[in-house]
């Protein structure tokens, strides 16, 4: 996606030489999208970027950075996930994933990461990472990007990264099969953002000058289709002294989608922020709610019926799930098959009600959801009945209020 950078030194013609001080020629590299019919970066490495000197399979943490424990939603129920209960002390923010959600398109964990990441690389599809709390530096050949609280970030296919949190990092990890961007209504056809888009260039960050890092025997752990293989380089992959293209990582913060309002209640495609191969990601933002003399401000009941919808609160009252249980830092599932709505009593107590102080993202699958290990571990299994059955009056009639 995004749109064109230059960062560094590159020559003034692609594909020509390019000489380092001592003379010998730059290495460089075209990383490309399907097929390099897409978009693609030049770099220009001071090493060989194909230079290994080992390579030998890696099996991460059971449970965590693996597919273990994968079950279907079966029987069929909403869900009810509170990853603040999940323990990953000492952990970073790759092989720390605890998985929650996945399909064969797409697999969602959470980590509260607090050292720094292995060198990772990701050749099965970007990745969205979305900071819920605290700080962390992105570092990769292009450059570096520091994140925080409401970022998110997307990494293209492929980009050796590392992870490094300031202090801690809470974040949640989108690991798509395919390549994540901008909904393609939000573009023109030469793929600049249009007026109607909820955000635009000026929103994105990007790397703004090379990092370069000096080294040799240098680890890369490579999650790719057939599962995961440590490299030994003989260089560090930090080599890059300039690269231009549209394909790097970047981030855009949630507090600068403008939410599209109405007199009356809009649909959840308004929120739509990203598209991946069978799914979408959208942001649900502080905003003025609907401004009909008669409007209902919260949503009504509704059944996504080709979708599962996963939902995580990362800020904000929840207003409209008052009496179900959840939190910040909740994730809910309400999968297709099963229609959903807001809590008992949450449309008359919204009439009148001009503003909607919340912050979630929301995740839509085409494919359903399974639950993973984690994800089964922090389930607060009551959830699926508070509809009929609020959180409230629960702890009342089990005699635990
Ligand atoms: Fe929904």
């Amino acid at each position: 996606m995004a749109y064109y950078r230059r960062i560094g030194e590159v020559p003034p013609k692609r594909h020509t030489q390019f000489r380092q001080p001592d003379g010998s020629l730059y290495a460089e590299e075209l990383m490309g999208q399907e097929g390099f019919s897409s978009d693609s970066s030049l770099l220009y490495h001071r090493y060989l970027p194909t230079a290994i000197t080992a390579a030998e399979a890696f099996d991460p943490p059971a449970g965590r950075a693996s597919d273990a424990a994968r079950q279907a939603n079966r029987p069929l129920k909403p869900r009810h996930m509170q990853t603040h209960k999940l323990d990953t002390t000492g952990a970073d923010a790759v092989l720390g994933r605890q998985h929650l959600l996945a399909n064969d398109d797409v697999r969602i964990s959470y980590v509260l990461a607090d050292t720094p990441s292995p060198l990772y690389r990701n050749a099965v599809g970007d990745e969205c990472l979305y900071i819920e709390a605290g700080q962390a530096r992105i570092e990769s050949a292009f450059g570096v990007l520091t994140v925080g609280e409401g970022d998110y970030v997307i990494i293209p296919t492929s980009v050796i990264h590392r992870v490094v949190p300031v202090g801690q990092v809470r974040l949640l990890a989108i690991e798509a099969t395919g390549h994540i961007g901008p909904p393609k209504r939000y573009l023109s056809v030469r793929g600049q953002f249009l007026e109607h888009s909820p955000y635009c260039e000026r929103d994105i960050r990007g790397p703004e000058e090379p990092f370069l890092v000096d080294g040799e025997d240098v680890d890369v752990l490579v999650q790719h289709r057939r599962g995961w293989t440590k490299f030994t380089y003989a260089h560090h992959p930090f080599d890059v002294v300039g690269w231009d293209g549209h394909l790097y990582p970047w981030a855009f913060s949630i507090h600068d989608f403008e939410p599209i309002t109405g007199r009356v209640h809009q649909p959840p495609p308004v929120h739509q922020t990203f598209q991946g191969p069978n799914f979408v990601i959208c942001s649900f933002v502080p905003r003025k709610v609907d401004y009909h003399p008669l409007s209902i401000p919260v949503p009504y009941n509704h059944h996504n019926v080709d979708s599962d919808e996963m939902l995580f609160y990362t800020g904000g009252n929840y207003e409209a799930r008052r009496g179900s249980g959840i939190g910040q830092g909740s994730i809910s599932l309400h999968p297709s098959g099963f229609t959903h709505g807001p809590q008992p009593g949450a449309a008359e107590r919204a009439i009148g009600v001009d503003y909607f102080d919340e912050l979630a993202v929301m995740v839509d699958t085409f494919r359903p959801l399974d639950l993973c290990g984690p994800g089964l571990e922090c389930e607060d299994t009551a959830y699926a009945w508070t509809w009929a059955r609020p959180a409230d009056n629960r702890r009342r009639l089990d005699g635990t209020a």
